[in-house]
């Protein structure tokens, strides 16, 4: 698969145009001050007594409210919590100028049709792959994050160039762009997060946790086993990849990774993987995610609170003190 680069990639289309990202939060905040260092025209649409207002001004951002944000504005990127983006664009569309582009970090909205665009827009995906903090400080140190791009709607056909100019903006073409689609992207960042990264790895580090904690095992040594050397195999992973992990450790760890892993991850487990990925592809999870926020978030709530409570976070506390 091609990586389009920074040098691939013609800025001009965005020059002199104004960009207006609404939402200051993890992704907002990051890709605002690189396309504001980037020299992009920018102005940051928050909703009435936004708590970021303050942030936003302080980073020496212009700040609007989500209307007049828009209004005017040659390219909108739609940066709030995927859940509330359908009413937020049914809010922001009257004021959106012919012919506008309409920018996502994230296909859900669009690939679940939450949001239906008005067909004189360009719709573009610039999906940045890790968080918005990483987003930022690799840009500030001169570097780039890998993102997905992809067309929704080429209204005007310029389309791709704008999504690419965007991306070159934020410093991902640093790294490298590469071409996806909306449900491509939505559909596997999803199970991703449902199955993989964020929700499988967690819950096995816990686990193992309470089992050495269980067999008598002392906390602190438990996490540091369990937990602690997570970063030390995720570095190994990204530099290596995972034959040259496995290669990278000892001969001791090598074997008991080779007896054990495929017994915890059998096909049991896989099984339960498919069934992640089932939800997502039928539009359970996004169904699940817009109910959980019209109750108001009641499931991450009480996650949260239990999360904070687990004997690996005391462990974890302990070993910071
Ligand atoms: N988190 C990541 O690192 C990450 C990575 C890749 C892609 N993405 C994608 O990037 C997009 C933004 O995600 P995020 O994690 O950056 O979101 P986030 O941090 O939860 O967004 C918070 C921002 O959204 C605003 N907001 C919340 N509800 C709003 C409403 N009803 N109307 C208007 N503004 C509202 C908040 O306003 P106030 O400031 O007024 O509270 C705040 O500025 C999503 O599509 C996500 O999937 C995120």
């Amino acid at each position: 698969m091609d990586l389009i680069r920074e040098h691939d990639i013609d800025p001009s289309p965005l020059a002199g145009k104004r960009v207006a990202v609404l939402g200051f939060g993890n992704q907002g905040r990051a890709q605002s001050l690189n396309l504001n260092d980037s020299g992009i025209d920018l102005v940051v649409g928050l909703r009435d007594n936004s708590p970021s207002e303050n942030a936003a001004r302080g980073s020496g951002l212009e700040v609007a409210s989500l209307e007049d944000a828009v209004t005017g504005a040659d390219v909108v990127m739609m940066l709030a919590p995927d859940e509330i983006l359908g009413s937020l664009y049914r809010k922001i569309e009257p004021h959106l100028r012919e012919g506008a582009a309409l920018g996502f970090s994230h296909g859900l909205a669009i690939h679940f049709k939450q949001i239906q665009p008005r067909p004189d827009l360009d719709v573009y995906l610039v999906a940045p792959k890790g968080p918005g903090t990483a987003l930022r400080s690799l840009y500030s140190e001169g570097k780039g994050m890998l993102a997905l791009w992809a067309i929704d709607q080429d209204a005007t056909g310029n389309a791709k160039d704008i999504a690419l100019a965007y991306g070159r903006a934020i410093g991902c073409a640093r790294a490298g762009l590469m071409q996806s689609s909306f449900g491509e992207e939505c559909e596997a960042d999803l199970f991703n997060e449902g199955a993989v990264v964020w929700g499988a790895v967690p819950e096995i580090l816990v686990a193992g946790f309470d089992i050495l904690v269980e067999a008598g095992v002392a906390s602190e040594i438990a996490y540091m086993e369990c937990v602690g050397e997570l970063k030390l195999i995720a570095e190994l992973i990204e530099t290596r990849g995972i034959a040259g992990m496995r290669e990278a450790i000892s001969n001791t760890a090598e074997l008991g990774a080779v007896l054990g892993g495929p017994r915890v991850v059998d096909d049991h487990v896989r099984k339960r993987m498919r069934e992640v990925l089932d939800e997502v592809r039928s539009g359970r999870f996004a169904k699940a995610l817009r109910d959980e926020a019209a109750r108001d978030y009641p499931l991450l709530r009480s996650a949260r609170m239990r999360a904070r409570a687990l004997a690996v976070e005391q462990a974890r506390l302990s070993l910071e003190s």
